[in-house]
């Protein structure tokens, strides 16, 4: 039931459904800051915002096949070596809506906000492993795990005998680069109810489905997670099985693999669509660009003529205000400077141009052009392993209406 739900929650946020709560914020809010506020930082939850006993009795489970099961308190997770690291969060539901228009879907629609940055604190899953007996960069343990699953406690109506979960390679885990975490951190704050106090997951490069939020067990396993989310949600079914009935006698659900890594993907965020300008006017067009798996975003091309010609235009990532502690002789707080460490909390130095530290975060992208209504600004981007965005929806629409990532098309029309 949802009698406990947060009573906060920013009234920024456009509601995509109340029960569950799915929300996002207008698009070209995201765009005010490279780190995404909490308050709109857009909200996915498929039942009720789960809720655990009181913190002072929480206890995360590290259960299954490996050395030592152990069960911690709060406390001893926030003792240990705390990371910080840079990432955004991205829904595979994002830009759902335009896959609605295509044809129908059974599903919550969801605009080009369903993402978001932020600095998430936490514990490395592959320091807390290693605690556990479990060496980095393992591919299986002694007792035959090659798996960790991640147990929530809320229950949802499409699965309700089953807690919401999912999995991830247990060599993925393990290596200390994929920066998974047991975040209790969200901008250096406490993450929010609603973004998974009192811990979860934060997997960076990977649809945000596999970040499981109110966390109650690691569970070391054999097999993939079976869950609901896993095997028959969150899978890229191709265009051609549709809703038309019985479509659900029809689709083989273990045919595809889950979803993993997003897709490249970049969108326009300013100006929004049915703009109307005079022939000729400048007009400043502004999105975001993002790679899965960590690979970096190489090029993002406009066209103002509806594709006729492109343009390259200009990236900007990272550099954001980061609180300093206050003076240790006089308490004066410094204010917050635009400089970015995200290993400080590991003592180690970090270089502001080494390009891998923002592996996870997305781009910012920006170009001034002359526009000459009615016509379509589009934008399609490219990443370092030379993957591009697919021209038309066609050759991604899919039942459950995620990962759309075809060429983003904004209308401008004729102002007399
Ligand atoms: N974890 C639990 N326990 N329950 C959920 O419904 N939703 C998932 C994931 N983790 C979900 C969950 C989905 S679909 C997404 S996109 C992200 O959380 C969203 O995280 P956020 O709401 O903090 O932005």
């Amino acid at each position: 039931d949802y009698k406990n739900e947060p009573k906060d929650r920013s009234k920024l946020l456009r509601i995509n459904s109340l029960m569950p709560f799915q929300g996002e914020p207008p698009a070209p809010v995201l765009l005010e800051t490279y780190l995404t506020p909490n308050e709109i930082f857009y909200t996915c939850n498929h039942g009720p915002v789960g809720v655990l006993v009181d913190p002072f009795m929480y206890e995360l489970d590290i259960s299954g096949l490996l050395p030592k099961p152990t069960t911690f308190y709060q406390d001893a997770i926030h003792a240990m070596p705390k990371s910080r690291v840079p990432v955004t969060l991205m829904c595979a539901a994002n830009r759902r809506t335009d896959m609605h228009q295509k044809k129908k879907l059974l599903e919550v629609p969801w605009g080009n906000a369903a993402l978001g940055t932020a600095i998430w604190g936490g514990v490395r899953l592959a320091d807390l492993l290693k605690m556990q007996g479990i060496p980095y960069r393992t591919l299986e343990t002694d007792e035959g795990g090659r798996h960790v699953e991640f147990i929530s406690v809320d229950y949802m109506k499409d699965a309700p005998d089953e807690p919401y979960k999912s999995s991830i390679p247990l060599i993925h885990a393990t290596t200390p680069r994929a920066d998974v975490l047991l975040a209790y951190e969200m901008n250096y704050e406490e993450i929010t109810r609603d973004h998974g106090y009192p811990f979860r997951v934060i997997i960076p490069g990977v649809i945000g489905a596999r970040s499981v939020k109110w966390l109650k067990e690691i569970r070391i396993s054999k097999d993939e997670c079976q869950g609901f989310y896993m095997q028959k949600y969150f899978k890229h079914y191709p265009p051609h099985l549709s809703l038309d009935p019985p479509w659900v006698t029809k689709v083989d659900w273990y045919s595809r693999r889950p979803l993993m890594e997003f897709p490249v993907q970049s969108s326009i965020c300013i100006p929004q669509d049915g703009l109307m300008i005079p022939k000729g006017a400048t007009v400043t067009i502004r999105g975001y660009a993002i790679a899965g798996g960590g690979r970096a975003i190489d090029r993002v091309d406009v066209s103002v003529d509806g594709g006729r010609s492109w343009e390259d235009a200009e990236r900007r990532q990272g550099s954001f205000p980061v609180p300093r502690p206050p003076c240790p002789c006089c308490g004066t707080v410094p204010p917050k400077v635009e400089i970015f460490d995200p290993f400080e909390a590991d003592g180690k130095a970090a270089c502001l141009k080494d390009p891998q530290l923002l592996r996870w975060t997305w781009v910012f992208w920006e170009l001034v052009a002359k526009v000459n209504p009615p016509t379509e600004i589009i934008v399609k981007a490219v990443d370092s392993a030379g993957n591009v965005q697919p021209q038309d929806m066609d050759h991604v629409w899919n039942f459950r209406g995620v990962n759309n990532t075809c060429w983003h098309r904004v209308k401008v029309k004729l102002k007399m």
